[in-house]
């Protein structure tokens, strides 16, 4: 038994993966693109709709569709909890079950919090990565993902995968 110990711990040598991301910074909502400017727009706009009342923290996304439609969602809180939803996975649900077959092609998130002044980016939570993860890769076509607080810089990824590396797709289920 000790034997087998010892053979095992020798035989798989710790060994290390670094994993490489990148993302871009933008210095302000006006340093975008314009047609990103406009979705962060959008997506100010939908935050101030949003249903948060027991956070007080409100966000809001807007999605640009390949066939130019977009798509927008705020976050929907419930008195219990967990039965709430975020911003983006509104938006994302949204999207996919009216646009079925239109592949997403921007992700533009903007939060506000009546609690502080945001002044840096707010990138989305671990279910929604996941959640975004499983559009994309149906989609075959990476998402580009942007996201800012109230005012200060923009935070671009090119893809989920930058954000959610190692992600778990159905891949895994075939
Ligand atoms: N929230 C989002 O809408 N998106 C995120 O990625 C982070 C959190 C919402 C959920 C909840 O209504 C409030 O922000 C506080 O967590």
């Amino acid at each position: 038994m000790l034997t087998a110990t010892r053979d095992f711990f020798s035989l798989n040598k710790l060994k290390k993966i670094e994993l490489h991301t990148q993302l871009s910074v933008f210095k302000s909502k006006e340093s975008l693109p314009l047609l990103t400017r406009d979705l962060m727009e959008a997506a100010e706009k939908a935050r101030e709709k949003a249903y948060a009342p027991y956070s007080n923290f409100r966000v809001g996304a807007a999605l640009l569709l390949d066939n130019g439609e977009v798509v927008t969602g705020n976050n929907q809180e419930n008195a219990a909890y967990p039965s709430g939803l975020c911003a983006e996975r509104v938006a994302v649900f949204f999207a996919g079950s009216q646009f079925p077959n239109t592949k997403i092609l921007q992700l533009v998130v903007s939060a506000r919090s009546e609690k502080k002044t945001l002044n840096v980016p707010i990138p989305p939570c671990g279910a929604c990565r996941q959640s975004i993860a499983e559009y994309e890769i149906k989609q075959n076509h990476p998402i580009e993902i942007f996201f800012m607080g109230e005012t200060g810089q923009v935070i671009k990824a090119d893809s989920i995968k930058v954000l959610l590396p190692l992600l778990f797709d159905g891949n895994s289920l075939k």
